[in-house]
């Protein structure tokens, strides 16, 4: 086989964010751009010689394309085996399965995510290591200073690959394996979840469901798992075939994107379940009969739930939560006895402590859940949590949670987004509240009083590495927060982000709206983060 050594110059941009990287598909398409960007990863790692990648993305726009490419690339690096989901279909957590499964080195997944997909909008690619979960910033950083370095990458010079037919073949003695993108992830879900339990619900009709898989990633995997193997109803899962455009919508599982679900589920007739998971299958959004279950609550119901689910009835090492999200899990914690980490938002930071059996269960407020069973969020693993402890307890979503708020309190929440801001007045934003920080201590707002006003920065406590600017903190004595950050994920200017948290242990107070239980902390973080003065707008683009 041929090998060309190509000539190319270095792209200043390739740093990956929270997640990867992510950019309109107009640069992916810029000459050398992924190529450069996979050389780079490829030039980071210690060697990749001999050893197995496992490949396959969520099916947007340019999936197809970009694999040839980075197939090209992996076998010229020295790759002897590449797993490829079939039609180049992966959802996050099977990536991250199948790594751990065949003691891959690797993984690339095509994703940007739940940002939109299509000719004129987002790509992403990101690099997993061994354990299955996304690289360490150590790697990412890495790579991005390679990427400035540049000057040529490797091609094998071989025919384009047929990546729809599951075949295992070779190109010289390079193994390349094309997967069901479905089989080992379904098979390692039997082993979670108690697959009958649910069955029998299901077939009883105790639990009737709704799947929205938001025409992306998750339609074939939820088809198989709800549909085939536990018996819903054909037409559970709804917009189940994957799109590269994701049908012209965007792949978010949540109340503004997922709106054909949440209308479902607050209105007469609804299943007695719904969920939504979205463009790579690793976000999940819970839902019962009229009620949504936020992210943080959600983590925190499983915490105090696990004993029910065959996989962790034997005890939970521990849990964490990025530190945007709710204090809620903390309760759950404390009450059970159980370690409580606050990390980074971003998936990565998790990856230490579930390595280190430090932690079982972890989460994120924007909907994503996970537990050791792979280094990613996992939407489906989420959804077939929740299927199995209604099937054993025997009670609806909105039972399960308020017995929860009753036990432990309810941290009413919310997060407004603000997208696309200009770049330069998010960041005079910032140098603000950074001013503001050490102005505020023991301040009092109304019937708050500031007990603490920081920048986050994370100590990692497994190697040790400090990760700095990690959001602003303003908390109350009350046990109420405000924190802003700044987006990782997003392509066009910057995304403000204002997670707003309120805890209330009065049972009362637990039927109210969050945006109108709220409304006092809403304003309060206007008054410290300027941003519809700054920028004139009168509200957020998005509010989950
Ligand atoms: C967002 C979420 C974060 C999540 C990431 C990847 O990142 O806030 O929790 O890990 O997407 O799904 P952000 O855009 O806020 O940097
Ligand atoms: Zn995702």
């Amino acid at each position: 086989m041929n090998i060309k050594t190509i000539t190319s110059t270095p792209y200043n941009d390739q740093k990956p964010g929270t997640s990867g990287l992510r950019k309109k598909v107009a640069i992916f398409k810029k000459p050398h751009y992924l190529a450069n960007f996979v050389q780079s990863v490829f030039d980071s790692l210690d060697n990749c010689h001999g050893k197995s990648l496992v490949l396959g993305g969520d099916g947007r726009y340019y999936n197809r394309d970009a694999l040839q490419i980075i197939i090209k690339i992996a076998i010229a690096n020295g790759f002897k085996e590449l797993i490829i989901g079939q039609g180049g279909l992966l959802s996050t957590p099977a990536v991250s399965h199948l790594i751990r499964l065949n003691k891959a080195y690797g993984g690339l997944v095509l994703s940007a995510s739940h940002n939109p997909g299509g000719e004129t909008e987002d790509f992403g690619i990101k690099y997993n290591i061994d354990n299955g979960g996304p690289a360490p910033e150590k790697l990412t950083d890495a790579i991005f200073n390679r990427s400035l370095e540049i000057t040529n990458y490797k091609l094998a010079e071989i025919e384009t690959i047929d990546l729809d037919t599951q075949a295992q073949f070779k190109i010289e003695d390079v193994n390349i394996r094309i997967v069901d993108s479905v089989t080992d992830y379904a098979q390692l879900m039997t082993n979670l979840f108690d697959f009958e339990l649910i069955k029998h619900a299901i077939n009883s009709g105790t639990i009737t469901l709704c799947f929205d898989a938001m025409h992306a990633i998750t339609g074939p995997y939820a088809k198989r798992i709800f549909e085939q193997m536990l018996g819903a109803s054909e037409g559970s899962v709804i917009n189940g075939i994957p799109l590269e455009d994701f049908g012209g919508g965007h792949p978010d599982p949540n109340l503004v994107h997922a709106k054909e679900l949440a209308t479902l589920m607050f209105n007469d007739g609804a299943p007695v379940f719904a969920a939504a998971s979205d463009g790579d299958g690793d976000r999940n959004m819970i839902l019962g009969d009229n009620i949504f279950v936020t992210p943080s609550d959600s983590l925190a119901i499983m915490a105090a739930n696990a004993q029910h689910i065959p996989a962790y009835a034997d005890g939970i090492s521990g849990v964490a939560r990025s530190m945007p999200t709710s204090q809620a899990v903390d309760r759950v914690a404390k009450a059970y006895n159980l370690p409580c980490f606050e990390t980074p938002t971003g998936w990565k930071f998790f990856g230490n402590l579930l390595d280190s059996d430090k932690i079982t269960l972890c989460g994120e407020e924007s909907f994503g859940s996970s537990s050791n069973h792979v280094r990613e969020k996992d939407g489906l693993w989420a959804v077939l949590f929740w299927l199995n402890l209604i099937a054993k307890r025997k009670q609806s979503v909105m039972e399960i949670v308020h017995e929860h708020w009753k036990e432990f309190g309810r941290d009413i929440y919310s997060r407004h987004d603000y997208e696309a801001v200009d770049s330069e007045i998010a960041n005079k934003i910032f140098d603000h509240l950074r001013e503001l920080l050490p102005t505020l201590s023991d301040k009092i707002f109304g019937d708050y009083v500031v007990s603490y006003a920081d920048e986050f920065s994370y100590k990692d406590p497994v190697d040790q590495s400090i990760s700095e600017q990690q959001g602003i903190r303003i908390g109350f004595e009350n046990g109420s927060r405000i924190v802003f950050r700044l987006s990782g994920t997003g392509t066009v200017g910057a995304t403000l982000r204002i997670y707003l948290e309120k805890f209330s242990k009065d049972s009362n107070a637990h039927q109210q709206e969050p945006q109108q239980a709220l409304a006092d902390l809403i304003d309060l973080a206007e008054q410290f983060c300027e941003i519809k003065q700054r920028t004139g707008r009168t509200e957020a683009t998005v509010i989950t």
